[in-house]
């Protein structure tokens, strides 16, 4: 059985599928998979790096509903984190999510020392996910999950961020073919 949300959750993530292009969402397969992988490690602090409408920001917060976490999402423009913010409200998870607005870049290294993350999804300027990766990797529990997309679709601007997993003894990763394709890092230490 695939999951089911309740009727306004399952409409509108059904309504912005249908502009999925426009907003560079993730498929709805990533969604599902990252709703599963949060509920069964039990994450409670994620980070989002890349908000655009809230799509894929929708799975992460059910989710956490579910464990009791929160959801700190960063997107660059403010027309998309409004759009976002009206989106959450839609499908009951504002109340869990942290809307942040500018430089994921400026946002990260803003971000108090005690600030820390079990879970996060990396979706922004795919140039800068080794920069993302660099700046959270403080502010990531001992034992975390990081999931970014489209290493397969935008292979060449990930692949830094790609050698600096590879060469990092504190990550065991695995790329999975989703359209797209997400690298899944799980921290071990
Ligand atoms: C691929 S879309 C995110 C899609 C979203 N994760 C989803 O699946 O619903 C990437 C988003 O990252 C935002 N973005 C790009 N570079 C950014 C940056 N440096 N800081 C914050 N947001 C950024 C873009 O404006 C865009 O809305």
């Amino acid at each position: 059985m695939n999951i089911v949300f309740d009727d306004i959750t399952s409409e509108t993530l059904a309504e912005l599928e249908k502009t999925q292009k426009q907003f560079w969402n993730i498929p709805r397969v990533t969604g599902g998979l990252i709703n599963m992988l949060i509920k069964l490690m039990g994450a409670r602090h994620a980070l989002e790096i890349g908000t655009s409408n809230g799509y894929s920001g929708i799975w992460i917060a059910k989710a956490l509903k579910e464990t009791g976490g929160k959801l700190t999402t960063i997107e660059y423009y403010e027309k998309r984190q409004s759009i976002a913010i009206e989106n959450f409200k839609k499908c009951g998870v504002l109340d869990i999510v942290k809307p942040l607005q500018g430089d994921a870049i400026e946002a990260i290294r803003s971000f108090p020392q005690e600030e820390i993350f079990d879970f996060v999804f990396i979706d922004a300027n795919k140039r800068q996910y080794v920069e993302y990766f660099n700046l959270i990797k403080p502010h990531l529990t001992r034992k975390a999950l990081i999931i970014a997309d489209n290493i397969t679709s935008h292979s060449e601007k990930v692949q830094t961020f790609i050698d600096a997993v590879d060469l990092d003894p504190e990550f065991q990763y695995e790329i999975i073919e989703t359209p797209g394709g997400i690298l899944t890092a799980y921290r071990d230490v």
